[in-house]
C-alpha cells in the first residue's frame, strides 16, 4: 500500500467491547523539498486529532461542546506552507528548550554555550530552527483502545548551539475520552539542557472566536516567577494578593487590564505558574479553563513542575484556517515545562539531561464538557 494514502480503521479483536477508532495519513505538502503528512487520529465518538510531523504540530483538535456539536478548539493554518512561513509556535513542539534562556548564553560543567538571538535579546523555543521546524519520522499505532501517532527526531550534536545529540520521541494518543496524551522521551551522548512542551493555542469557543477573556481559568499553583521586561524569570513570588491568582476559577479577563508591572512586562498574562520545585515524574492536575458558552472544559494535567500561561497577547490578527481572523488574545496556551531561564538559576528545578538518564515527560489536554 502506498504509505502515504494509508487510511487504516482499526477493531479491536474482541468485538463486543472493542472501542473503535481510526487513523488516516494524507499528504501535507513539501517543506524545503521533503514531503511531511498529516495524520488523523479519531475515536469511536467521531471526535479527532489532526497532527502533522513537521514540527510534530497539532493543527486541529475537533470536539462536541454541551450540545454535542463538534467544534476545532485549536488555531491553526490550512497548509503547511503557512506553518513554514508566519506561524507563532501554533500547536507545535517547542524544544530544544521551550521558552527563553538569557541573552542565549547557559554555563554547563564549567563551558559556555551560545545559541541564537531569535528573541531580542534571548534565545526562545529552540532558536532559529528549533524542533517546530524539524521534520519528525513518524509511525502510527495504538495504545490499547486508543490510536496514537509515534514521532521521533534526531538532533545532531550542537545543532542551534547545544550540546549532545538528542534523540526524541513524542508519542501522541487520541483516547476515547477526548484525551491528547503526550509523552515525551529524550536521551542524549554529552550532558545538555532540554525543555520540551506542546504549544498548542486553544479558544475552546472553537478557534476564529474573537477573545478568550470570557474563559475562567483555575491554576492549582500558589507560587510564579515574575519576569523583567524582557520575559525573564527574576524569581519566584507567590501568587496571593496579585492578578496572577488563578487558585480559584477567574474569568481570564478580569485583571488582564489592571496596573501591574507583570502583566506590563508581560504584555498580559505570559508567564510561569509553579506546580512543584523538581521533576518527579508524578502526573497531576495543574489546570482547568471553562468557557461558558460552548460548556467544553480543558483540563490539564502533566508531570512537569511548571505551566506557562500564555494569554495570546501577540497575536494581531494573523489569517488562520478557513481565512478566520485570530485576533489579539483570542486564544491561550498552557504550556507545561520546566521554569523559563533554567540553565541559568539555579535555584529553579534542573534542566539538565546527561548520558544514561532519560527524560520521560507526560502531559495530558483532556476535553469533556459541563452542561
Ligand atoms: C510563548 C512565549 C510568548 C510568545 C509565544 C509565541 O508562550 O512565552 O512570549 O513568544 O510563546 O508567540
Amino acid at each position: 500500500m502506498n504509505k502515504r494514502l494509508l487510511a487504516l480503521t482499526a477493531f479491536l479483536p474482541f468485538a463486543a467491547s472493542a472501542a473503535k477508532f481510526s487513523i488516516s495519513a494524507q499528504p501535507f505538502g513539501e517543506v524545503d523539498g521533503k514531503a511531511v503528512e498529516l495524520y488523523t487520529l479519531s475515536n469511536e465518538s467521531g471526535a479527532k486529532v489532526s497532527i502533522t510531523n513537521y514540527g510534530g504540530t497539532v493543527t486541529s483538535l475537533i470536539v462536541p461542546d454541551k450540545d454535542g456539536k463538534m467544534g476545532d478548539v485549536v488555531l491553526g493554518f490550512d497548509t503547511v506552507g503557512e506553518y513554514v512561513e508566519k506561524s507563532p509556535y501554533f500547536g507545535c513542539i517547542a524544544g530544544r528548550y521551550a521558552n527563553r534562556i538569557a541573552k542565549g548564553k547557559f554555563t554547563l560543567d564549567g563551558k559556555e554555550y551560545s545559541l541564537a538571538i531569535n528573541n531580542e535579546p534571548n534565545t526562545l523555543h529552540g532558536g532559529v530552527k528549533g524542533f517546530d521546524k524539524q521534520i519528525w519520522k513518524a509511525k502510527v499505532g495504538n495504545q490499547g483502545h486508543n490510536p496514537s501517532l509515534i514521532l521521533t527526531y534526531t538532533s545532531p550534536d550542537g545543532e542551534e548551539g547545544y550540546p549532545g545529540t538528542l534523540k526524541s520521541t513524542v508519542t501522541y494518543t487520541w483516547t476515547q475520552k477526548n484525551a491528547l496524551r503526550i509523552r515525551y522521551k529524550a536521551t542524549t551522548d554529552k550532558s545538555t539542557v532540554l525543555n520540551l512542551t506542546n504549544h498548542s493555542y486553544f479558544n475552546l469557543a472553537g478557534e476564529g472566536s474573537k477573545t478568550v477573556l470570557d474563559h475562567r481559568l483555575k491554576i492549582n499553583a500558589e507560587r510564579y516567577n515574575p519576569i523583567d521586561s524582557t520575559s525573564i524569570p527574576t524569581g519566584i513570588a507567590p501568587v496571593k494578593g496579585t492578578p496572577f491568582d488563578f487558585t480559584k476559577s477567574t474569568r481570564i479577563g478580569k485583571r488582564i487590564d489592571q496596573e501591574n508591572e507583570q502583566l506590563k512586562n508581560g504584555i498580559g498574562y505570559d508567564h510561569n505558574f509553579i506546580m512543584k520545585d523538581s521533576r518527579d515524574g508524578k502526573i497531576g492536575v495543574v489546570a482547568i479553563v471553562t468557557e461558558p458558552t460552548s460548556g467544553r472544559v480543558l483540563t490539564v494535567k502533566t508531570s512537569e513542575p511548571g505551566i506557562q500561561f500564555y494569554s495570546g497577547n501577540f497575536l494581531d490578527g494573523l489569517e488562520g484556517k478557513g481565512g478566520k481572523v485570530y485576533s489579539h488574545r483570542s486564544a491561550l496556551c498552557l504550556e507545561a515545562q520546566t521554569f523559563p531561564d533554567s540553565p541559568n538559576q539555579k535555584e529553579f528545578p534542573s534542566p539538565v539531561l546527561r548520558p544514561g538518564e532519560t527524560y520521560i515527560q507526560t502531559t495530558i489536554y483532556e476535553l469533556g464538557v459541563q452542561k
